[in-house]
């Protein structure tokens, strides 16, 4: 049976769902499956190799990675260098996959904001030999922040992500789970 790791980082919630639905999305394609929130106990010491995908996810903040996922997957880089397996030219391990899905609000720059973050996540797993299957840009509530949430480039993300977000994101699971 094929495993997966769905390891993410979440503050309000949203990218949280999104991890939970990408489980369920790859538990009905039959994958055996667990969830670890970034930082959490025992979540340092998880051994990605062990997976066949890895589901990578955080909101953008700053257009970029926020601090503890930030932490959490440069600790994990120091581990991997230091036990020989990160190497010059990076080269695949076959059948090692990462997928990459990242929440922002957009509100100035639209999916710009989101896409380094996405790409800087992305990073770590290549440089582990992963493949990056795909990236996954959920366009999100900014919790809290209204102007943010209603006069932005993407107009009102208010709800967001919602239930058809959620189903989306299962049934785009299942489908990533059956081309791997
Ligand atoms: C401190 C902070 C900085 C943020 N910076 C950005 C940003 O630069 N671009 C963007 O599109 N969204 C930004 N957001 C919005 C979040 O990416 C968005 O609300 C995300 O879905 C939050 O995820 P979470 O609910 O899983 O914590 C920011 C939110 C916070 C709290």
């Amino acid at each position: 049976m094929k495993r997966a790791l769905i390891i993410y980082w979440s503050a309000t919630g949203n990218t949280e769902r999104c991890a939970r639905s990408i489980q369920a999305g790859l538990t009905d394609a039959g994958w055996e499956t667990e969830l670890w929130k970034m930082g959490a106990e025992g979540s340092q010491g998880l051994e990605f190799y062990d997976y066949d995908l890895v589901c990578v996810g955080a909101p953008s903040y700053n257009w970029s990675a926020p601090k503890p996922a930030d932490a959490y997957l440069k600790a994990k880089f120091q581990e991997y260098k230091a036990r020989g397996e990160v190497v010059p030219g990076a080269p695949k391990r076959p059948g090692k996959n990462a997928l990459i899905f990242c929440t922002y609000c957009g509100t100035h720059t639209g999916m710009n904001e989101a896409v380094p973050a996405g790409k800087y996540l992305g990073q770590f797993f290549e440089h582990f030999g992963f493949t990056v299957a795909d990236e996954w840009y959920i366009l999100s509530e900014y919790v809290g922040n209204e102007p943010n949430n209603t006069l932005g480039r993407m107009g009102d993300v208010r709800g967001l992500p919602n239930e058809a977000d959620m189903v989306r994101l299962r049934t785009a699971a299942k489908n990533l789970a059956g081309r791997l």
